[in-house]
């Protein structure tokens, strides 16, 4: 046995290395750091109203910032500091100015233009306020439900996937549905499962004023955000929001119903596809809008931009609710068209067919 005794240099371990290669990638893990920081400083900006005061202004100094956001302007200026750094917003150097361009107000400023971003935001500051939980459920396997995630979750599910749904659900995905669109207009029923704050189904309520419209969730504070939504924008004449289960609501010849981003977040979507196959009339529609992903990993890495948020989001908020609930399938939130479509044919569905897509999502159709 050897008596000798070394002390390691804490270089050493590096001396087999390709330097290079480290400090590029330590570049790398930098730049994603910078971008955990910056969401933080997004959601701040958003908060406080320094995105929309700059898109409103041509170029500001911080204390006219401030000034017209009701802010300190020491703050102002340390936040603008990191915006330049990262490129939301840029810096004249000449006059100490700060601007935002109009083609970044239109990602940052508002969530009502077409491809505004910002409310993406706090669902990041969501799955920082729920690391402890989540690493607890990675040690015990146990799922962690929808309602128990950080309010913040609610919030920006609902202003970031509301842009999508407002820039293509009635003008796109609902014409490319067999026979759906005449039936809307003339008056028929639909019923939304997993519903949440229910944007999707305030969008078709005020399309088709025809028609009825009824969403299910289980969480309790959402069915409630979605009733108060609902009034705001009256039409609770026609659109009613009920605590329910995917395979607790009794409804009876549906003629359209929809998962929005929400088939799979279910710990048994089989049971629940096939429960919509039986509420569904005989010549109704399933429609399912799940995000966009390739039916394989190496390829979807490769082709979809957002595959990266996806698998967090997937990670700290779809799997664990999944592995909450009974079944425990746990498709993922980046599941595919293939593995979707074995679910619906699984529940018995004749014809399964993707018919839209855009940037984020596939709308996948399903006909009894
Ligand atoms: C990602 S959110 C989508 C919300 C909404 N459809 C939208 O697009 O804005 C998923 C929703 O599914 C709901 N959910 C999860 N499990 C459910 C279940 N077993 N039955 C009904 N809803 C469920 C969650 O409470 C949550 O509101």
């Amino acid at each position: 046995m050897s008596t000798t005794t070394t002390t390691a240099h804490p270089h050493d371990s590096m001396s087999a290395l390709d330097v290079e290669r480290v400090r590029a990638f330590a570049q790398h893990v930098a730049g994603l750091l910078a971008g955990g920081a910056t969401t933080a400083m997004m959601v701040l900006g958003d908060r406080v109203g320094l995105y929309a005061a700059l898109a409103g202004a041509q170029r500001l100094t911080p204390a006219a910032l401030a000034e017209r956001t009701g802010t300190a302007e020491r703050y102002v200026r340390e936040w603008l500091a990191q915006q330049t750094a990262v490129g939301l917003v840029l810096y004249d150097a000449h006059d100490g100015t700060f601007s935002l361009p109009p083609e970044h107000a239109a990602v940052l400023a508002s969530d009502d233009s077409p491809a505004a971003m910002i409310g993406a935001a706090p669902l990041v500051s969501g799955m920082h306020r729920r690391i402890e939980e989540l690493a607890e459920a990675f040690s015990t396997g146990q799922g962690i439900p929808w309602a128990d995630q950080d309010p913040s979750t609610f919030e920006s599910t609902e202003r970031f996937f509301r842009v999508g749904y407002r820039n293509s659900l009635v003008g796109e995905w609902i014409p490319a549905l067999t026979d759906t669109e005449d039936k809307l207009r003339s008056g028929c029923r639909v019923v939304d499962v997993g519903c949440g704050h229910g944007a999707p189904l305030l969008l078709l309520a005020e399309a088709f004023p025809n028609s009825t419209f009824t969403g299910y969730d289980v969480h309790e504070a959402g069915v409630q955000v979605a009733r108060q939504r609902a009034e705001e924008a009256g039409v609770s004449d026609r659109v009613t929001f009920e605590v329910a289960d995917a395979q607790a609501y009794q409804d009876q010849g549906v003629d359209l119903l929809t998962f929005f981003d929400a088939l799979h977040d279910l710990g048994d979507p089989v049971g629940a596809a096939t429960h919509a196959r039986r509420a569904l009339a005989e010549d109704g529609r399933l429609v399912l809008v799940e995000p966009r992903a390739a039916d394989d990993l190496a390829t979807t890495l490769a082709t979809v931009p957002m595959a990266a948020m996806g698998y967090a989001a997937s990670t700290f908020l779809c799997t664990p609710n999944a592995l909450s609930q009974p079944g425990g399938l746990a498709l993922g939130s980046l599941a595919g068209e293939k593995r979707l479509g074995e679910v619906l044919t699984q529940a018995s569905f004749s014809r399964v067919e993707r018919v839209a897509e855009n940037d984020f999502n596939i709308v996948i159709e399903a006909t009894p």
